[in-house]
């Protein structure tokens, strides 16, 4: 896992100093196609890049967000999932995409609360939102909606300050990055104190009188001045070409070659209020500009107890995921999903002729290893009898998921998957051997 500091903000206001925010850097858990908020239940329209709460599936709710495992946060009792629409690749040549993968992730928490000061709220139990629009093609300078999407070209070699073709936008840039881009959304910080979600998931929800960056005062209909979420999502776009201007390079998993239609979707995962405060809270309330922390965790009181790396870097996802070709690593012919190329402004998606979905969902037990046991390595067994003598079990497409569940059902501690066709067994005997 990375961290890296903030390069650029949308303006903040004066009084409220640029570092009084603190970051939550994640590395990726899962990538699938799965939207509790617009698709609960199913599997969603485009692929998403998913970060936090290992318990995320399409059916989640606040509670199964809290029940998570682990999470990729570095503070462990933040179950909150964040995701977004993956970027693909186009290759021109053979009307091809190939996932890009995401370099890191970044979560701020802004406090950024009415009349210049950190006095702001921590998220409601149950909350969901989502920030921007998928059909969204234009941009309206006028729109904090559409403000509050943008893009960052890095290249951490040159310095291209003052170079417009180089300044943070708020669609897809028309050169390559030779640092990666930064995909970017701000999420309204003013929620209406009544409703967790509402039915286009973010009526409930509006920006502040100061814009997407959370500053000024909340409308009345929305009194309640939360803090401000910002996301990044860094993409190692440099690992591709450019395509010349007759091409798109970059499409967002809905088939927007623009940009314009990136967006952020939230689960609130914090742990339940407690009279009123949370661990949120209390970081909010206590690690503003008095404490500036920004990636510094340890310099935040009440994240201190909680602070596990390791437990964030080793996360992976609890549940199923979307049985389908993502394109990690190679090139598939369509994105997942009804998603052709959607080229210019037109808000009307194009389709795909005889569209079928495919089937259901998965357990990728690859990734799922029962909660209570985990993953601590390989071990060379001596030359005379074995490690574990408990109970055994062969299988040719054993997963490490299987071997614990199978060992769990009979009360052992320890599980090991070794491989069958070694010379101490006939060549006949299956791939793989469980042992407890
Ligand atoms: C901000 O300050 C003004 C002027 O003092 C006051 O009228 C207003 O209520 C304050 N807003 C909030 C949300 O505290
Ligand atoms: C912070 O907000 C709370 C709730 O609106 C209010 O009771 C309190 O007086 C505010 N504190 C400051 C310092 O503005
Ligand atoms: C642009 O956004 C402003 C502010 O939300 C709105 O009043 C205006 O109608 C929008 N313009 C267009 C063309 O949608
Ligand atoms: C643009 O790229 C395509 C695909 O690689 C290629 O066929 C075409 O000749 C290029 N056009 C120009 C003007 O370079
Ligand atoms: C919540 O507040 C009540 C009433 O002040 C108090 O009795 C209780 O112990 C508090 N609970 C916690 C967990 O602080
Ligand atoms: C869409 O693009 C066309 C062609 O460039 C342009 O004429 C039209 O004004 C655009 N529409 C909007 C809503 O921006
Ligand atoms: C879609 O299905 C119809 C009816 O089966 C068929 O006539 C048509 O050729 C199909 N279109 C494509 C693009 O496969
Ligand atoms: C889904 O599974 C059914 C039954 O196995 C099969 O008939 C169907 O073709 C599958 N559909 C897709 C899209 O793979
Ligand atoms: C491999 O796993 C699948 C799914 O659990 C199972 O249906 C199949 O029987 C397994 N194959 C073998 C050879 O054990």
């Amino acid at each position: 896992m990375q961290l890296k500091t903030l390069l650029t903000l949308l303006p903040a206001l004066a009084a409220v100093p640029i570092n009084a925010y603190f970051i939550l850097s994640h590395s990726v858990l899962e990538t699938t196609r799965m939207d509790p908020i617009i698709s609960p239940g199913g599997v969603s329209q485009h692929v998403h890049s998913i970060v936090g709460g290992s318990n995320f599936d399409d059916t989640m709710t606040y509670q199964s967000a809290l029940a998570s495992g682990c999470t990729t946060a570095p503070v462990s009792v933040d179950k909150s999932n964040y995701w977004t629409p993956q970027l693909y690749y186009y290759g021109p040549d053979d009307q091809s995409f190939q996932l890009i993968p995401v370099n890191y992730v970044n979560t701020y928490y802004l406090p950024r609360g009415p009349n210049n000061s950190y006095n702001v709220s921590a998220f409601p139990d149950g909350l969901r939102m989502i920030a921007g629009n998928p059909y969204r093609r234009t941009y309206n300078a006028s729109s904090f909606a559409d403000q509050a999407v943008s893009f960052v070209c890095l290249d951490y070699n040159t310095d291209h300050s003052g170079d417009p073709d180089w300044a943070q936008r708020n669609n897809f840039f028309d050169h390559n990055c030779p640092s990666g881009m930064r995909m970017q959304v701000n999420f309204p910080s003013c929620w209406d104190g009544v409703n967790l979600d509402s039915a286009d998931h973010t009526s409930h929800m509006a920006y502040a009188s100061g814009g997407p960056n959370g500053g000024g005062d909340c409308p009345s209909t929305h009194p309640v001045h939360l803090v401000t979420l910002f996301y990044e999502f860094i993409y190692n776009v440099q690992n591709f070409p450019f395509n010349n201007a007759s091409y798109p390079t970059w499409v967002l998993a809905n088939g927007d070659t623009t940009g314009y239609g990136f967006h952020g979707d939230f689960v609130n995962g914090w742990p339940a209020h407690v009279n009123g405060t949370n661990v949120l809270q209390q970081a909010l309330d206590q690690c503003n500009d008095n404490n500036g922390v920004g990636g510094e965790l340890n310099n935040c009181p009440p994240f201190v107890p909680y602070l596990n790396n390791a437990a964030a870097s080793a996360c992976k996802p609890q549940n199923d995921q979307i049985d389908e070709d993502i394109g990690l690593g190679h090139k598939i012919s369509k994105l997942p999903g009804d998603n052709p190329l959607w080229i210019g402004n037109s808000t009307t998606k194009p389709t795909t002729a005889n569209y079928t979905e495919p089937n259901t969902t998965y357990t990728n037990f690859e990734s799922v290893i029962p909660t209570g046991y985990n993953y601590v390595g390989c071990i060379a067994e001596g030359t005379s009898g074995r490690a574990l003598t408990g109970k055994s079990i062969s299988n040719a497409n054993m997963t490490r998921g299987a071997c614990v569940s199978f060992c769990q059902s009979f009360g052992f501690p320890l599980a090991g998957v070794e491989y069958g066709q070694v010379s101490a067994h006939p060549a006949s005997a299956p791939p793989y051997r469980v042992l407890c």
